[in-house]
């Protein structure tokens, strides 16, 4: 039998307390052999570059999954941050609970990155988008047309009928660098796009979240995932954003459950186009749903539907299953 050949994936991600789940989740998936996770780059966003660097090392370090991990090395643009939801330091003011992290004495650039592994492995790789998308578009500048290079981007992002997040029309990610967001879906057609329609259709609960911390022995490791899940849970509930229900939604986790289990969700390839100007309406993604001949511009998969208890078994299976060491 030919040997199974890996999923090459990078995932560019702005920790932040859901992007935590996405990042554990593909770390979980490379140690149980379904991906070849080459690197996590990271940027500004939710919180700092530093505190994005930083936290995604706290990762390789919890879970011993030592990947290479890429900094956003561009100036600060002071674009503000999230840190209001996801704390100070970006985890939900737990990173007291975990060890010190020692920075590689060698700072790899995100950007540099991404660009190295898709022309490793032109057509083949995959990149999980769960944070703003500044790095994909300073990459398609440096290197034209290199996201065409890619297999997929499966970006967490956007909002067609749901209503904004962080403006009354727009989400997040998309919103806090809306130009690149632009550039990036004008670039390629490879974009899976999963957007707050899809996030916010079902709440994670602290009963979910439980039937998977049960397994993880009770070290600092348990004593963390529990804290960050009630810290999830407490600023959810601060901004009523799950009209009562005792939980958090899975935003950022939702790109690895596509990779790892894409008969769950249901889609359309539509024209999306991001508003980048005006006070109401930056940030917001407009899809072009019209009944006519679509061959001026790109297509993206937006993402409608998912299957909530097949993704909420798929997510605490594979969490159970994970060595998480001491
Ligand atoms: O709108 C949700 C997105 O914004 C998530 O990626 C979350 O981490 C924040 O970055
Ligand atoms: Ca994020």
């Amino acid at each position: 039998m030919t040997e199974k050949k890996l999923i090459p994936v990078i995932l560019d991600c702005d920790p932040g307390n859901d992007d935590i789940f996405a990042i554990l989740w593909a770390m979980i998936a490379h140690q149980h052999g379904y991906i070849d996770l080459q690197g996590v780059t990271t940027l500004g966003g939710n919180v700092s570059a530093d505190l994005t660097y930083r936290n995604a090392l706290r990762m390789r370090d919890f879970t011993g999954i030592d990947v290479p991990v890429g900094k956003d090395l561009r100036p600060v643009v002071g674009a503000g941050d999230a840190s209001h939801i996801h704390g100070a330091d970006g985890i939900g003011g737990l990173s007291n609970l975990l060890p010190d992290v020692q920075e590689p004495s060698q700072t790899l650039d995100s950007v540099q990155m991404l660009i190295d592994a898709i022309q490793r492995q032109p057509g083949q790789l995959t990149i999980l988008v769960t944070g703003p998308m500044t790095n994909l578009a300073a990459a398609e500048r440096k290197v034209p047309g290199i996201l065409q290079q890619t297999k997929y981007i499966i970006a967490m992002g956007g909002s067609f009928h749901a209503g904004g997040n962080v403006t009354p029309t727009s989400e997040f990610n998309i919103w806090y660098d809306s130009a690149s967001a632009k550039a990036v879906f004008d670039a390629t057609d490879h974009i899976v796009l999963i957007p707050l329609d899809v996030t916010q259709s079902f709440v994670f609960s602290p009963e979910d979240t439980e039937q998977f911390l049960a397994e993880i022995n009770h070290g600092y490791k348990a004593d963390f995932m529990r804290k960050l899940t009630q810290a999830v849970i407490h600023t959810t509930r601060n901004f009523r954003e799950t009209h009562y229900q005792n939980g958090f939604f899975v935003h950022d986790g939702h790109v690895v459950g596509f990779l790892l289990y894409p008969h769950l969700y249901r889609g359309t390839l539509v024209g999306v186009h991001v508003e980048n100007q005006w006070e109401y309406t930056k940030g917001m993604t407009v899809a072009d749903r019209r009944n006519h001949a679509r061959t001026d511009y790109r297509k993206t998969l937006v993402i409608t539907d998912v299957d909530h208890y097949g993704f909420l078994e798929a997510l605490v299976q594979d969490f159970r299953e994970f060595d998480f060491g001491e």
